[in-house]
């Protein structure tokens, strides 16, 4: 509900975007120019948990602040592109000037035309058609990349985390407010995995069979060829998490499955509680035995 409540409010926030004062009126291409305020920035890169092991990208960079503050405060490397020679100026000489030019690079390009390969963050203050145009290319990126916006979504991809800065020197957008959306790109999970566990005293055979729209996945599994319940699903980047209970021998078992998923294989562990006096955390492994499609929602660009 609030969720739907700030998209109406970016939506109406988009349109002033468009038409920004003058007074903050630069930048060439798809959008005009206007600085994310600093505590935005801060707060941007904090939700990202940016580190020194990073590779920031701004699509839009401005006057550069996002990639120098990333590299000033949080020893992160990466460039911005701007296609407005006069902001792309200003920004390597803000590098300069904060002694981060080795680390944070301006380059003249056109933003639907970057090499995101490299990121692992990559942040935005553009409007959402632009982030739904962009929205395909980084769901292809690397599980658990992260991306940052100010302002505005990424239509049917709902954001993993989501906060309202009170911001009272800002006037465009929703004025006195800035929104910060941050998504993990998940990984592709959709489709058949299979694994067998040494528990109970018994191999057990477990089937999952996952649909997946973005990060949501929903399913089936089975234990030995019965069905049994599937709950809580959680992924995160490549992290999977979550909950079955099936009927074995009489009593309800739950498994608690912990995994990362890479290359066709999900590693990790399972807590198995109610076939014994005690939990007990089994090493796990599922290999993919059927491709599915990740599901991309239906809105504007559609991702496909
Ligand atoms: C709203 S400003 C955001 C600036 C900066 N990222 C920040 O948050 O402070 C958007 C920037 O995107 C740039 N821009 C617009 N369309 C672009 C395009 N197609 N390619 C590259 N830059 C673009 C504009 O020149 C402007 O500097």
């Amino acid at each position: 509900m609030n969720l739907m409540m700030n998209r109406w409010k970016a939506l109406a926030a988009a349109l002033t975007l468009v038409a920004a004062p003058v007074a903050s009126q630069e930048g060439q291409g798809d959008v005009v120019y206007v600085p994310t305020p600093q505590i935005v920035v801060d707060e941007m890169l904090n939700m990202a948990k940016v580190g020194p092991k990073d590779f920031l990208i701004d699509l839009g960079s401005g006057d550069g602040r996002i990639v120098i503050t990333a590299a000033k405060k949080h020893g992160a490397r990466g460039f911005g592109v701007d296609l407005d020679r006069y902001l792309l100026k200003l920004a390597n000489a803000g590098a300069q000037k904060e002694g981060v030019s080795d680390r944070a690079k301006f380059v003249e390009e056109n933003l639907f035309n970057t090499d995101l390969t490299q990121a692992t963050v990559i942040t935005t203050y553009l409007l959402p058609e632009m982030n739904l145009k962009l929205r395909p290319k980084i769901l292809a990126l690397k599980p658990g990349t992260r991306v940052v916006a100010h302002d505005y979504h990424m239509g049917e991809w709902s954001a993993d985390q989501e906060r309202v800065l009170i911001v009272p020197e800002k006037t465009v957008g929703d004025p006195g407010k800035s929104y910060i959306y941050l998504w993990l790109v998940p990984a592709r999970v959709a489709g058949v995995w299979e694994s067998r566990l040494a528990a109970g005293g018994e191999a057990r055979q477990y089937a999952f069979y996952f649909d997946q729209e973005f990060q949501e996945v929903s399913g089936k599994v089975t234990v030995n060829g019965r069905q049994a319940k599937f709950s809580r699903f959680r992924l995160a980047g490549d992290a999977v998490n979550f909950v079955i209970t099936a009927n074995l021998g009489g009593k309800p078992v739950s498994h608690r499955f912990n995994g990362r998923v890479k290359d066709g294989t999900i590693e990790g562990n399972v807590t198995v509680t109610g076939d014994a006096p005690g939990p007990r955390v089994i090493p796990w492994t599922a290999t993919q035995s059927a491709h599915g499609e990740m599901k991309m929602g239906n809105d504007a660009a559609g991702g496909r």
